[in-house]
């Protein structure tokens, strides 16, 4: 594996065992659907696992599992639109593990997004032939996809047969923990020919009933570079259960090459502006051009998107750097791009890439939305009103447990209702637990939290007025109704929840869900309901009321949400380090060395605990930050007052306390937990934030959890170490009517440029050891004042600002 000046994935030689996360890692996607990048001649068979996967396109299942029947909404593996194969007259068709691989090289360029593949095959009959297949899914035109797939015989000639289908038997196989589950989410509606050897395919997912139609055109064609003649010849339609092809034959001469391209344009119901999916695949495979136009109109769609999007970093020895943090913004806007505004579609924690965690919309939210803001506040509205539109489930939920406003669920899929699941399989024991993790009530902190980022960062006062008030107001309510006086403390308190640290589901002694005091939920409770308040006091008194008036928000109410704000319970222990929750510090401490010492990699210590008839609740750990997650989102200007307020202390030798306490009482189980805490060290201890943020962007790159990126993306892990470069590196603070740059560049980096929005207008920043310049790009709109080290300036429309750092 290697890169090419930090735009080009290499990867040399074909590796069974490295398949599934090469299909991850080199997917290609427009924010609308994503491919795994199998190879076009594979199926599922335990190496190669092809998917497809619609933004949002979810279908529920039963199954029996335990004597009991659960119902998993699942992100549907749609049809396989790649398979292409080829053989030689009466020869077997293509297939990697029976032929010997001479040459096998996979490339990822980011830049143009396409996917190459070069290999050099020999069948058992000694024949050589070459394959270089060049693939796109469109960028520009989030309804196209295409292939060109160039065969040369090397050392023979004669008659070449190709098969090319659109394969809608297909189901969900790509996680194994899932398999005992049902898979079978699709069902053949409809397929045929038209045209000039085209073939379509309908199918329906069999609960959500969602449409796709795929249509596809297959042609040979002599030369390469877009010209040359047809050379395909006995075009056949080939059909079985669910699936249809096309058959084509040509002849080829020794040293031959000849390009089979294949077109595929995919409509599904959810499409605006069509009338039928089928139909409107098929007219649209008949109008576009060649794949060298597909491709051209492809790049020019990425052009914006790197010149907005791409860090440029230059770090002396450290190669990878460059290419991983590409890595990242590629797959951001795979998953999530301007194609994706307007679409009821949530932020997915795993990507559209794989079938982990069913596709479903967490709390990861939060770490992803940052990247948005600072580029393209439109799409963070139009995923925000993903969860608008789910409030009135979100109040369901809350009223069916006896609470107030809306309870949004931990894992959200279609309508908004609870999807995670009640029972889960642990693959070390192969045994089924309860799942307590929905007590993670914090999901709601998140996207309140995201709401008002979005408000200050964008200024965009109508959707403040219209949707995030409301959404913000709700929350506010849900967790003043969660939240109850001690009568002995008079204190409020919230019990019964889990933090971020899934490893503590309850107290080792009890059979009750939950903890007590959560110090993460209870704080940023606070911080939401003042929130609240502030925006009761700013929104004005007409809407206000109206607001007010249809949520059925009273004054008792908001009486009651000001006395929390100055009497929640926060946990401290020791010589004041904040308690994860009330009673961690009586837990028992565990012990590192040993269970590294007998499990090697230890960070799914819940796995290996449960397998051994023990429990992490017992013990002083955590599986990824949970106080710490206070750090991650507030300063320590927002924490100082706010726990003032609630009559504690809260100062730097709290917050550094705090963090040394969990920071050796972490196992970093979560992809998401390095990221957290190489942004929490960052000011304190550089050298250890700068490993951390490393470690964090090896996260998907290296599998480091040996196995769960093949399954998808990380896609938190991923916007998170970009958030890091922004927010840090960068010092982009766009909190507020005006964006201030503090950069601060981590020792081995030479140099960074970057790009960022702000109320409309376009920053250029670049940083080097010893200056910044801060550049406006020209455009419309008159001066504007920035802080750049602190100090204000007015910067023209194409003008810039330089400023000296300090040594
Ligand atoms: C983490 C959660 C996260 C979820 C989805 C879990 O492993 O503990 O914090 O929301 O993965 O990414």
């Amino acid at each position: 594996m290697g890169s090419d000046t930090g735009w080009v994935l290499v990867y040399e030689g074909f590796d069974p065992a490295k398949q599934g996360l090469r299909e991850s890692l080199c997917a290609l996607g427009n924010g609308v659907f994503v491919t795994r990048a199998a190879a076009e001649e594979s199926r599922a068979d335990g190496t190669h696992y092809p998917g497809t996967y619609l933004a949002g396109g979810y279908n529920r299942l039963a199954t029996e599992v335990a004597g009991k029947t659960i119902v998993n909404e699942d992100l549907v593996n749609f049809p396989n639109w790649l398979p292409l194969t080829f053989r030689p007259a009466r020869g077997d068709w293509f297939d990697l593990a029976q032929v010997d691989v001479l040459n096998y090289r996979l490339e990822l360029d980011m830049k143009r997004a396409v996917l190459t593949r070069h290999i050099r095959v020999r069948d058992r009959s000694g024949r050589e032939t070459s394959v270089s297949s060049r693939r796109l899914v469109h960028m520009g035109d989030p309804h196209l996809a295409a292939i060109d797939y160039r065969i040369t015989p090397q050392n023979w000639s004669g008659r070449v047969e190709v098969l090319s289908e659109l394969d809608g038997a297909v189901v969900n196989g790509g996680v194994a923990r899932y398999r005992d589950l049902a898979s079978r989410h699709l069902e053949a509606v409809d397929a045929g020919e038209h045209g000039d050897g085209e073939i379509w395919l309908l199918v329906r997912t069999t609960q959500s009933r969602v449409e796709m139609g795929l249509a596809a055109r297959t042609r040979a064609y002599r030369g390469t570079e877009g010209g040359g003649e047809r050379a395909d010849e006995d075009r056949r339609v080939v059909r079985e259960p669910g699936r249809i092809g096309l058959e084509l034959a040509f002849e080829a001469g020794e040293g031959e090459t000849v390009s089979v391209e294949k077109i595929v344009s995919i409509h599904t119901s959810r499409d605006a502006a069509i009338t039928e999916a089928a139909l409107e695949s098929r007219e649209a495979v008949e109008r576009c051009g060649r794949f060298e136009e597909l491709l051209r109109s492809h790049e020019t769609a990425w052009v914006p998107l790197w010149r907005q999007c791409d860090v440029q970093i230059e770090a002396p020895g450290q190669d990878q750097l460059a290419l991983i943090l590409r890595l990242h913004t590629f797959h951001t806007l795979q998953t999530l791009s301007l194609n994706t505004l307007g679409r009821d579609v949530g932020i997915p924690a795993r990507g559209w890439h794989g079938e982990a965690y069913r596709g479903h919309v967490f709390w990861d939210e939060v770490f992803i939305y940052p990247f948005f803001n600072a580029r393209y506040p439109a799409l963070t509205r139009s995923l925000l009103l993903y969860r608008h539109r789910r409030l009135p489930w979100a109040r369901q939920l809350a009223e069916r447990e006896g609470y107030k406003g809306a309870m949004f669920p931990w894992q959200s899929g279609s309508n908004g209702q609870e999807e995670t699941q009640v029972i889960h399989l642990n693959p070390k024991d192969n045994t089924w637990g309860p799942d307590l993790s929905r007590r993670q009530r914090h999901v709601n902190i998140a996207i309140a939290y995201n709401v008002w980022q979005h408000w200050v960062t964008s200024g965009d006062l109508d959707f403040l007025s219209r949707y995030g008030a409301e959404m913000i107001l709700e929350i506010a309510r849900f967790l003043g109704s969660l939240a109850t006086l001690n009568g002995i403390t008079g204190r409020f308190e919230i019990l019964g929840v889990m933090g971020p640290d899934e490893y503590h589901e309850k107290y080792p002694d009890s059979e009750e869900p939950g903890l007590r005091n959560n110090a993460y939920t209870n704080v940023m409770a606070v911080w939401v309901i003042q929130r609240a308040l502030e925006i009761l006091e700013f929104l004005g008194p007409t809407r206000v009321s109206e607001i007010s008036e249809s949520i059925g928000l009273s004054s008792d109410e908001v009486d009651r949400w000001q006395d929390i704000t100055r009497k929640m319970t926060v946990p401290f222990h020791g010589e004041g380090v904040i308690s994860q929750f009330e009673g961690y510090d009586r837990l028992k401490e565990f012990d590192w060395k040993a269970a590294r010492a007998r499990h090697g990699n230890i960070t799914r210590l819940d796995r290996i605990l449960k397998a051994e008839g023990d429990s992490p609740d017992g013990y002083k750990l955590a599986k990824q930050a949970d106080v710490l997650m206070l750090f991650y989102l507030l300063s320590l200007d927002d924490l100082e007052p706010l726990f003032a307020g609630l009559g504690y202390t809260f100062d730097a030798d709290v917050l550094r306390r705090t963090v040394d306490y969990y920071l050796p009482r972490t196992s970093h189980g979560s992809t998401l937990s390095k990221v957290v805490h190489a942004s929490v060290l960052d000011r304190s201890d550089p050298t250890r934030a700068w490993d951390l943020f490393n470690e964090a962007l090896q996260a998907d790159f290296a599998d480091v959890q040996g196995g769960t990126t093949p399954e998808g993306i990380h896609l938190g892990a991923m916007v998170g170490t970009l958030d890091i470069v922004l927010r840090h590196f960068a010092g982009v603070d766009a909190a507020g009517d005006s964006i201030g740059f503090s950069p601060r560049l981590p020792q081995p980096i030479r140099s960074l440029r970057l790009r960022v929005r702000h109320r409309g207008r376009w920053y250029g920043l670049k940083v080097t050891r010893d200056r910044v310049v801060v550049e406006l790009e020209p455009g419309p709109g008159g001066p504007v004042r920035v802080r750049v080290l602190g100090e204000e300036s007015t910067l023209e429309p194409g003008g810039h600002c330089e400023r000296e750092l300090p040594g």
